[in-house]
């Protein structure tokens, strides 16, 4: 067979592929969103329940969409389009690209929204505003931030803007640099704030916390947000690591690159979980206080430590870039979709989605003030974006892709890209792919639905 090209360009090779993939999963769904989710559906049983998804349900999916981005080598719309027609099937397949735009616009708008807080952050630890702090005025001052549309609304616009300069750059340059250095300065300082977390008195309730499986806590609601979560914080579902993979060198296994990913991934939530819940328990503060978790726990615990004002404003810069080398991989499959079909530059396609983008955000944002009273199926509009996009988009899309992957697109295709046929590991994910991660995802939905309309 001939080998394909993207026109977007390539990875420079595997371990650049690693690192943008990991870029893309590692951000704030790790650190801002996993706590907090953690902490409001009971702990432990909630956790176990989010792992057996990474494993039963992410894993396989994401060998799926990088297996169908570099067979095609195009955007997600046409690499399905592209995969189904060599199969033989029907072009309709492109929908679950455009159901992935879509979820890409939704997750980006209030994403963005999200990052907006931490650019706040970064901004207050510089000039020392939280110094000694306590945790009432941590909650205030983070109730304060909400309250106020106006700043919020800068710090979104300012996010919406850098995530449109890497965009228009081409995701090769800039990203590569800042997940080469930025990501493990990260995981450094993930460790240190362990170190610290280690010491305080809150320490084995914390862990208890995180690790004690109690199935009372279990609710069906509870468990599609732990699946839920595993295609977020994977960035599966809807055609992110399906574009990277479209710029993934042939030769690179792509078995064990997803293993890599997917295990610093979720490394990287667990250690920021157990930084958290530790200064919860000590601090007498709520596990389930929501959104707000990180913004009023960790100010606190870095208002404690010597030199906090430091470490607390270069962890909070950390946690922007990671969100922002996030950002970018919500953004590209559309922005290389609109070049492909209309040839455009990529400068004024990047204009026209941040626009989309930026507009949507703003309801988002307005959500914790102006129209707060504003009610989506009894959600704000910030909690609908998140709920429809993580609690259905996203597993949807992953169904429809498992069940394409596993049923329509040939076998010589998915054996030649994961080039392990000889193998039992390529059996093992074939019934995976075929079987359990189809009938996992609709039986979490279908109890999820019964439940509802109880
Ligand atoms: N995985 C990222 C996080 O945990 C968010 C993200 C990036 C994402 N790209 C995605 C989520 C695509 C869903 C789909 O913060």
């Amino acid at each position: 067979m001939e080998e394909k090209q993207s026109i977007h360009g390539a990875w420079a090779s595997r371990w650049i592929f690693i690192l943008a993939a990991t870029g893309s999963a590692v951000g704030l769904g790790n650190i801002w969103k996993f706590p907090y989710i953690t902490g409001e559906n009971g702990g432990g049983a909630f956790v176990l329940v989010y792992l057996l998804c990474i494993l039963v349900v992410g894993v396989p999916i994401m060998m799926a969409e990088v297996l169908i981005g570099r067979h095609a080598r195009k955007s997600p719309i046409n690499a399905m389009h592209d995969v189904a027609i060599s199969s033989g099937k029907s072009g309709l397949w492109s929908m679950v690209g455009w159901m992935g735009v879509l979820a890409g616009f939704f997750i980006l708008s209030f994403y963005s929204v999200v990052a907006g807080w931490v650019l706040h952050y970064i901004a207050g630890m510089g000039v020392g505003d939280y110094a000694a702090i306590s945790s009432d005025d941590a909650g205030k001052a983070f109730e304060g931030l909400l309250s106020n549309p106006q700043t919020l609304l800068i710090w979104h616009s300012v996010f919406i803007v850098m995530v449109m300069l890497v965009i228009a750059g081409g995701v090769e340059k800039g990203l590569e640099n800042a997940v080469k250095f930025l990501m493990p300065a990260l995981f450094v300082l993930l460790l240190v704030m362990l170190a610290y977390a280690s010491q305080t008195s809150g320490f084995h309730a914390g862990w208890d916390f995180l690790f004690h499986f109690d199935p009372s806590q279990l609710s069906w609601e509870s468990i599609l947000v732990a699946m839920g979560h595993a295609f977020f914080t994977l960035s599966l579902g809807m055609g992110a690591i399906m574009a990277y993979g479209s710029y993934m060198p042939k030769k690179t296994a792509i078995g064990t690159a997803v293993i890599t990913i997917a295990l610093m991934d979720t490394v990287v939530a667990l250690v920021a979980g157990l930084v958290i819940f530790p200064i919860v328990f000590t601090n007498g503060m709520d596990p389930g206080a929501g959104p707000g978790l990180m913004f009023v726990t960790l100010p606190v615990a870095f208002g404690q430590m010597p030199s906090g004002q430091i470490f607390g404003f270069v962890f909070f810069l950390l946690v922007g870039i990671a969100a922002w080398t996030s950002a970018i991989s919500l953004l590209e499959p559309a922005a290389a979709w609109l070049v492909e079909k209309f040839g455009w530059h990529r400068i004024p396609a990047c204009i026209v989605l941040g626009l989309i983008i930026w507009s949507i955000g703003i309801a988002a944002l307005g959500s914790f003030n102006v129209i707060a009273d504003v009610k989506l199926f009894g959600f704000t509009v910030f909690d609908f974006l998140d709920f429809i996009t993580a609690n259905i988009m996203l597993p949807l899309g992953g169904l429809f892709i498992a069940l394409f992957t596993g049923w329509m697109v040939k076998r010589q295709i998915s054996e030649d890209e994961l080039a392990f046929s000889a193998n039992a590991w390529y059996r093992a994910w074939y019934i995976t792919i075929r079987y359990i991660t189809p009938v996992a995802v609709a039986i979490i939905f279908v109890f999820n639905l019964l439940d509802t309309l109880k």
